[in-house]
């Protein structure tokens, strides 16, 4: 039966994992998959995640299930964390999650539920494993207008028109921040904006919030979120705890759904359950029983809150430098984007061939589209990646 398969390529963003571990140039730099770095080029295991799970680790007394729907006060802190007081209670389902990726193959279970010819328009471009994620599991995918390649900036009002003429009913994937892979979000005026014609128009909002806190901070990350779940009947949301607790293998994450009323709520509840039980049948533990241990403690919450805005700081400091360094190696070349984005990604503006010369030339690595991920850059490797990417442009 399996001769007849053929390979599959190599994913865009984690093949890059195994190809830079590979290289064994001194000198590489890793700008490909999404994990935040320090200075020195690691991905630490944050402190209060740390202090959680010695505290779990001394304290659990049992691995038994939990259910398809995963830890109901790791859900509640989470959905609080998501919607503030936005919208009411009695109308919001949330479930633990393997990941944001989770969250999504979820989400689409319950849409094909509910409408199997509902049609999902995504941005152009969107997260490399979206498309793949949501199509794949049956779902009809359809670009709009988000980011024009070009001069860097939104396509706002093609965006807007695009939305609007959209049919009631139709399903429109945003990225609530730190769009991947752009960088580039709508300003809060324009998140009303989109938030109308959502309205008007009968759409179902679909947000996926993958950097909470990487952008501006955890109550502004979440703006476009609260803005309609605060106007509209129904909406999904897919968060991911991978990147703001740096829990990346543990797979955590949660999907919540807004309904129009409590009853309905009840009914996508036990949807849910049995969409979760027939592929993985429940969350993996761990990963969010170290959120809810952090969520639930006053002090491990600071200490998080400390952290994330260390990470934010750092994401921001890196784009200020690479974009000061690129004007000194490369004058001619407008790279303001940099600093105009914020979270981890942005475009270098790069032709496929130019990003292939800079690994086999440079071995600075990169999505095939040149995003970058910016906490890849340390003061230490900054001079090298402007002067590599002024070399190949
Ligand atoms: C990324 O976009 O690099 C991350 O979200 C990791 C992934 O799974 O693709």
């Amino acid at each position: 039966m399996f001769d007849a398969l053929q390979p599959r390529p190599v994913d865009a963003i984690l093949g890059l994992i195994a190809e830079f571990n590979n290289d064994d140039r001194p000198q590489k730099v890793d700008l490909g998959v999404g994990v935040f770095r320090t200075p020195e080029g690691e991905t630490p295991v944050l402190d209060a995640v740390k202090s959680a799970e010695r505290r779990l680790l001394e304290q659990q007394t049992s691995k038994a299930y939990l259910g398809t729907a995963g830890d109901p006060v790791f859900n509640l802190a989470m959905q609080n964390l998501a919607f503030g007081d936005s919208a009411p209670a009695d109308r919001l389902t949330t479930v633990q999650t393997p990941g944001g990726s989770g969250s999504l193959r979820v989400a689409a279970g319950l849409l094909l539920t509910a409408s199997p010819e509902v049609k999902v328009h995504v941005s152009d471009p969107t997260w490399a494993n979206h498309v793949p994620l949501l199509g794949g599991a049956g779902l009809a995918l359809s670009p709009y207008p988000y980011y024009d390649t070009n001069t860097h900036v939104i396509r706002t009002d093609e965006m807007l028109e695009t939305l609007r003429a959209l049919p009631k009913g139709e399903v429109v994937l945003f990225h609530a921040c730190c769009h991947n892979p752009s960088g580039l979000d709508p300003s809060d005026d324009e998140w009303r904006a989109i938030a109308d014609i959502v309205v008007e128009r009968e759409l179902l909002p679909f947000i996926d919030m993958a950097y909470q806190g990487f952008s501006r901070g955890l109550d502004e990350d979440a703006f476009s979120i609260r803005q309609m779940a605060a106007r509209v009947p129904e909406m999904i949301v897919s968060t991911s705890c991978s990147k703001n607790f740096g829990l990346y293998r543990d797979r955590v994450g949660t999907l919540s759904v807004l309904s129009a009323d409590a009853a309905t709520a009840k009914t996508v509840q036990s949807q849910l359950s049995y969409i979760a039980r027939t592929i993985y049948s429940m969350p993996p533990d761990h990963g969010a029983a170290v959120v809810r241990t952090v969520l639930e403690d006053p002090q491990l919450t600071a200490r998080w809150h400390e952290e994330l805005n260390e990470m934010r700081g750092r994401l921001l400091d890196m784009r200020a430098l690479l974009n000061t360094s690129l004007q000194e190696h490369a004058p001619e070349h407008d790279f303001s984007h940099l600093i105009r984005a914020t979270g981890m990604f942005c475009f270098l503006g790069l032709s496929v061939e130019q990003v292939d010369a800079l690994k086999r030339d440079h071995g600075v690595y990169m999505v095939g589209s040149s995003r970058i991920n910016v906490a890849g850059i340390t003061p230490d490797n900054v001079g090298y990646v402007a002067e590599s990417i002024a070399a190949v442009l």
